[in-house]
């Protein structure tokens, strides 16, 4: 099977790096104006308006982040609890006001990478209260479903996952997909690890919301992609499903499945027709084929631990008494840390409760990243670079010493990894996860890292810090903290601090 040659990941991945100290592309320009429309737009789609309720239903912040709501006793969805998983999703919180060209432009619930916002969200449901049975698909500018098929399809996605029991049981299902050249535009060839990162920062939300509404949800990657595309009407050399996301639970079995053979509105993904061939080259060579492969390929794995010594305890865990919708609505990617210290107790409280796990069909329960931190100002923490023992929630101290320049080189010689009180690194070991998954593994490496940073960025909110996601230079973070990093790749980069307060 295609998925088992992992050299298509390698090569797709070491020819994607930042060469250390240097852009991939310096050349390469992006110009504001041709910034795409940031969602999909489809014509004579009958649209269904969603209910929208902003009101919290009371879960804390960080319960939400760091329950893992996967049992069959789940609420029972109706299209208003769809409508806030959907908006504390994806759905637009913010508005802000830039120079022509750019404008006026809408902010998402959660992070993505230069805002071009190229992860489309669709609903695969039985009858629920206030919604038909469908093929739905996200339309976040307006709050409303584009009914793309009527009729509950729900068995195609549940055989297109071999079966899996939770897809089986789910009354809706969510799809992730990916709009390629939305991203590419920007990033080029780099868009397919951001696929990933930005796919995981809106499932960071929406593991929280489902969690707060007691709705049971799963992180599920293995599914045959082109039967999915087909549900949805893809093109899928131009939109790629990437992660499905069953939700709740019913007794009734899904019914025979209508023909998938009747024509579908037609919609425009991107305004751009922009290809990469080491995206789709790499998309292809992680795609499953049929029930047999999804069914071989899926399998649980666990992080193997390594002894550390040098253990520094964590401080105490601080829960702020803020609702999910609060925090999800206050959030944005912080623009200018002051260089002032957050406390050790911030610090651990955002480690222990963003790693508290994740329900997936790639892990029992726990990430699979190793998290790797540089401290700049912590205070009752000494200064230096750190790996964070998630089984005995303690810090390994691995060098002492002021790496405030270390950090905003790592980041791409920014200010804000500079400035930061910390910087974040999730790490993992890429050729043990390709030898487990295929080429397959290298999206199941990029969303669990990503989830873990989404997480993150919604802890540290809660707590009055300010956080961001940011971009690397691949090979220079592992250097930096090998040997103990030795052999890992790095995936994904959050810088914490306190913001700086507006003169
Ligand atoms: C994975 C990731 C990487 C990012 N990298 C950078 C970066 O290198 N520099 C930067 O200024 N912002 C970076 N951002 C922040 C995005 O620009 C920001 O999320 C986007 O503009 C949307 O704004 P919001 O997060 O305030 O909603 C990154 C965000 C993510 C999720």
């Amino acid at each position: 099977m295609k998925n088992y040659d992992i050299e298509a990941t390698w090569h797709y991945h070491n020819g994607t790096k930042h060469p250390n100290g240097m852009l991939l592309n310096r050349f390469h320009v992006f110009h504001p104006s041709h910034r795409p429309t940031p969602y999909k737009i489809y014509k004579n789609a009958p649209q269904v308006s969603l209910p929208l309720d902003k009101n919290p239903v009371g879960t804390f912040t960080l319960d939400a982040i760091s329950t893992i709501y996967n049992t069959s006793n789940s609420t029972i969805l109706d299209l208003g609890t769809i409508s806030k998983v959907l908006y504390f999703s994806s759905g637009i919180t913010k508005k802000i006001k830039f120079p022509e060209p750019l404008g006026e432009v809408d902010f998402r619930a959660a992070s993505c990478t230069g805002a071009l916002y190229h992860i489309e969200i669709y609903l695969v449901c039985s009858n629920i209260s206030g919604l038909d049975a469908g093929v739905y698909h996200f339309d976040p500018k307006h709050m409303r479903l584009d009914t793309i098929r009527l009729g509950d399809f729900r068995g195609y996605v549940t055989s297109s996952t071999a079966d899996e029991p939770f897809v089986r049981q789910a009354s809706a299902i969510l799809i992730f997909t990916d709009v390629f050249a939305r991203n590419s535009i920007k990033y080029q060839s780099r868009e397919y690890r951001h696929a990933f990162w930005d796919c995981g920062t809106i499932i960071s939300n929406t593991l929280a919301i489902t969690s707060a509404h007691k709705i049971s949800s799963k992180i599920i990657t293995g599914f045959i992609d082109l039967q999915i595309g087909k549900i949805l009407g893809l093109d899928i050399r131009e939109e790629a499903p990437i992660v499905i996301l069953p939700l709740g639970t019913t007794n009734h079995d899904a019914p025979a499945c209508p023909s998938l053979q009747e024509a579908i509105p037609e919609a425009i993904a991107s305004d751009y027709e922009i290809e990469y061939p080491e995206i789709n080259t790499m998309h292809d060579a992680s795609c499953l084929l049929t029930e047999t492969d999804v069914e071989s390929w899926r399998h649980e794995i666990t992080r193997e631990q390594k002894d550390s010594t040098n253990i520094i305890p964590l401080g105490k865990n601080v829960i702020p008494k803020e609702p999910l919708e609060q925090t999800i609505i206050k959030r944005g990617s912080t623009r200018k840390f002051s260089l002032e210290s957050i406390t050790l107790d911030e610090l651990s409280t955002i480690l222990s409760q963003s790693t508290k796990g994740i329900s997936a069909d790639f892990a029992n329960s726990e990430s699979l990243s190793d998290i790797y931190i540089i401290a700049n100002a912590v205070d009752g923490l000494e200064s230096g670079s750190y790996y964070y023992v998630k089984e005995k929630n303690s810090l390994e101290q691995l060098r002492k010493g002021n790496f405030r320049n270390a950090s905003g080189n790592l980041g791409l010689d920014q200010d804000l990894p500079y400035d930061a009180s910390v910087a974040i690194f999730m790490l993992i070991d890429l050729d043990k996860m390709l030898k487990q998954f295929g080429n397959r593994g290298y999206r199941v490496a990029q969303l669990d890292s990503a989830i873990i940073g989404g997480k993150m960025y919604l802890a540290s909110y809660a707590l009055g810090l300010g956080a961001t996601g940011l971009t690397f230079y691949d090979d220079i973070v592992t250097n930096f903290f090998s040997p103990h990093a030795e052999n890992k790749e790095a995936m994904f980069l959050i810088a914490i601090g306190k913001k700086e307060k507006p003169t």
